[in-house]
């Protein structure tokens, strides 16, 4: 397929056509809406040249519409399928927040690789995936779509992502294109408010913010979508310093920018363009190839390409790289790539997906409290099971649209093979439920409480659930507090009532099983917390590689300093943590090593305990000295290990100088001589220090 050629035979409207992505609905069509649809008119003939559609899947429907969408396209231009499969097609795998605790690079992988064969079977072509916004504050209803608080983490799993969904090409069998989002810093709106500004100076951007997006790209992801929010005070779709000079020009690329729901037109309510044509224009000249769901492209960008606004050749460059697109998928050859309606019967949500969605939810919970080792329950003991999610299957959690809930097991259903289970409610009596021997308090956020425009000015448990479990904590019974959430809760007002907290997140398919393994010890949980848990909401936003101050608190200073006067500094929970079954310890930590700007040494580890126990070893530096402020730590290496009993393990760890470099205030990396603070523990609060001169 010559696409010169073919960009030669189009007409501008077509063209404009190519770079407009509209809803299912338009076509009559159900699909997911994420947005105000506010019902555009559009002619037939613009519906039916439009490039891509949103939210259509499923081989019967994609086959139905690029059918009919073909009869009616005057050069056969297939129309390009793009859905929001963010955790899972139908197979629905842990939240990406709860999928970062896992540590477990591989394992990301692999969920999004099973996601990547039920999609292609179900024609879809392009998934709105990863979200690798680096999120700092628990309000924003968001941080449940990213992997946390760190961008070094965020930028491993970005790359997971992207090599499971693309594997070695998308011109191969079971591949889906990734479009990486939302390009730039969307996870760092204004007091966690959603769609809100984002302000940060540009070294802050470039530091801390931009990298998991350019590991994406590094990984070969070949669609960036653009964020909601300014940069800059510029919104990002219209920014053409992000997208020209860092994303095509520093970045060097070549595929596909998409603009954000609705997002072309914003720029208007911001007050930076004046109308649809403006917004359309600007978005364009900026590098929005595709406009999603708004109608500024048809309203005015054949207007100003005619008035001499707009050079054509900027239309020409978006629709070629769209066209390619296309050929790369193979479309041109094949419109109805992938879909099989009998392959997606057979592979959809089969054993196999659903083994590896297990193995996903139980790397993902993170046991937060333990008190006496409540955990794991006696085997054969009785059991009350109460709280809000009780009796809850909505536990996919948000962007799970094409998941089952209805056929999740509820709690009591996975525990009744090796309980007796007294009574099971969310509503209850202090009667009905004294005479267990453990309190199961299913607990939390509901399903809908986080997620796209869903942010939270109070992340304390809702519903009274603090006031139950003051009632019930007089009972004197062992309370197990399960919280299932997209976010992190600030738990201060409940933690002293209840004697082990596990945090299940919503974990998809398979969420009640590995709640249940975790509760049975049938598996001794490993995951880690990649995003702070704040004490109350005052502290947001908090996270664990913050900059010192010229007044640090500490114990023995304690006026004038930098803290607060009703709450500690430090999270509930912080950055790393996460408790197991197990007693792995660290037992020596070599004398560290220099060879040619590489600094080595290995760490020890015995497994004191009597059961195999996975730890994540994490390894944290502070740069003392440098041109401009560091944070106080970094994580810079990790290595997840599974520990036998009475059995040592040594890691070794080896870092290079320019991964403890930072950004100076020419926005370049830069790295210094000086001395190198290294803190190496199971948590970032948990570390044994050494000093390294470099
Ligand atoms: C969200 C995106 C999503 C898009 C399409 C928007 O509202 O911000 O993350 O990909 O809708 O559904």
């Amino acid at each position: 397929m010559d696409l010169q050629k073919l960009l030669n035979e189009m007409t501008l409207e077509e063209k404009i056509g190519q770079c407009v992505q509209l809803s299912g609905e338009y076509f009559g069509m159900n699909g997911e809406i994420t947005g105000p649809l506010e019902g555009y008119e559009l002619s037939d003939e613009q519906i039916f040249s439009a490039g891509s559609v949103l939210g259509v899947t499923g081989a019967a429907s994609v086959r139905k519409l690029q059918t009919a969408y073909l009869e009616k396209s005057r050069l056969k231009i297939p129309l390009m399928f793009m859905a929001d499969i963010v955790h899972g097609y139908e197979t629905i795998f842990p939240i990406p927040l709860a999928m970062s605790s896992s540590f477990d690079p591989k394992l990301i992988q692999k969920t999004a690789e099973v996601t990547a064969k039920e999609s292609y079977a179900a024609g879809c072509h392009v998934t709105f995936a990863p979200m690798v916004d680096v999120a700092r504050d628990a309000r924003w209803g968001r941080v449940l779509e990213g992997n946390g608080e760190d961008y070094r983490l965020s930028s491993l799993f970005a790359k997971a992502y992207v090599e499971g969904f693309q594997s070695t090409g998308i011109a191969n069998k079971d591949t889906l294109i990734a479009c990486v989002k939302h390009f730039a810093a969307y996870g760092a709106v204004e007091s966690g408010r959603e769609y809100n500004t984002v302000d940060m100076s540009e070294r802050v951007l470039r530091e801390f913010y931009l990298p998991p997006y350019k590991a994406a790209l590094d990984a070969g992801a070949m669609m960036v979508m653009t964020s909601f929010n300014t940069i800059n005070s510029i919104p990002a779709t219209v920014n053409k310093w992000l997208m020209r000079d860092v994303l095509r020009g520093e970045y060097n690329f070549k595929n596909v920018v998409i603009s954000d729901w609705g997002a072309v037109k914003e720029p208007i309510a911001h007050g930076v363009c004046k109308d649809l044509d403006d917004a359309g224009i600007k978005a364009m000249i900026a590098g929005c190839d595709i406009e999603m769901s708004s109608p500024c492209y048809f309203v005015g960008l054949k207007k100003a390409v005619e008035t001499g606004v707009l050079a054509e050749a900027i239309i020409d460059e978006a629709t070629l790289r769209i066209l390619q697109m296309k050929k790369d998928l193979g479309l041109f050859e094949n419109p109805f790539r992938g879909c099989d309606e009998e392959r997606e019967k057979a592979i959809i949500l089969s054993e196999e997906h659903q083994q590896v969605a297990l193995e996903a939810a139980l790397n993902s919970i993170v046991l937060l409290q333990n008190n006496h080792n409540v955990l794991p329950l006696m085997k054969k003991t009785k059991l009350a099971i109460v709280g809000p999610n009780a009796m809850e299957r909505e536990l996919n959690g948000g962007w799970s649209w094409r998941g089952h809930a209805d056929n999740n097991l509820l709690l009591c259903e996975v525990l009744k093979a090796e309980f007796e289970i007294l009574y099971v409610g969310e509503r209850f009596f202090t009667d009905q439920v004294k005479h267990a021997d453990y309190i199961i308090y299913a607990g939390g956020e509901k399903q809908d409480m986080s997620g796209e425009a869903h942010s939270r000015s109070d992340i304390t448990l809702p519903f009274n659930q603090a006031q139950e479990l003051e009632e019930l904590a007089k009972l004197n019974l062992p309370i197990i507090f399960i919280n299932y959430s997209g976010r992190p809760i600030a738990m201060t007002d409940m933690y002293q009532n209840v004697e082990a907290i596990v945090q299940a997140w919503f974990l998809g398919t398979m969420t009640n099983q590995a709640v249940g393994q975790v509760l049975t010890g049938a598996y001794n949980p490993s995951g880690k917390l990649t995003i702070s848990f704040p004490r109350n909401v005052g502290q947001c936003p908090i996270f664990y590689n913050v900059n010192n101050t010229g007044r640090p608190y500490s114990p023995e200073n304690v006026e004038y300093v930098s803290k607060y006067i009703d709450v500690e500094n430090d999270p509930l929970f912080v950055f790393g943590h996460g408790l197991n079954y197990g007693n792995v310890e660290i037992t020596n930590i070599s004398q560290p090593e220099i060879v040619n700007e590489q600094i080595s040494f290995e760490v020890t580890c015995m497994n004191k305990s009597e059961r195999p126990t996975t730890e994540v070893l994490q390894v944290y530096f502070r740069d003392l000295v440098a041109d401009v402020v560091r944070p106080v730590q970094e994580l810079i290496k990790f290595e997840k290990i599974t520990v036998e009993p009475n059995e040592q393990i040594t890691s070794k760890f080896v870092i290079e100088y320019s991964e403890l470099a930072y950004v100076n205030l020419n926005n370049e990396y830069q790295i210094d001589a000086g001395e190198i603070k290294f803190m190496v523990g199971f948590a970032s609060n948990m570390t044994t220090e050494f000093l390294i001169e470099i």
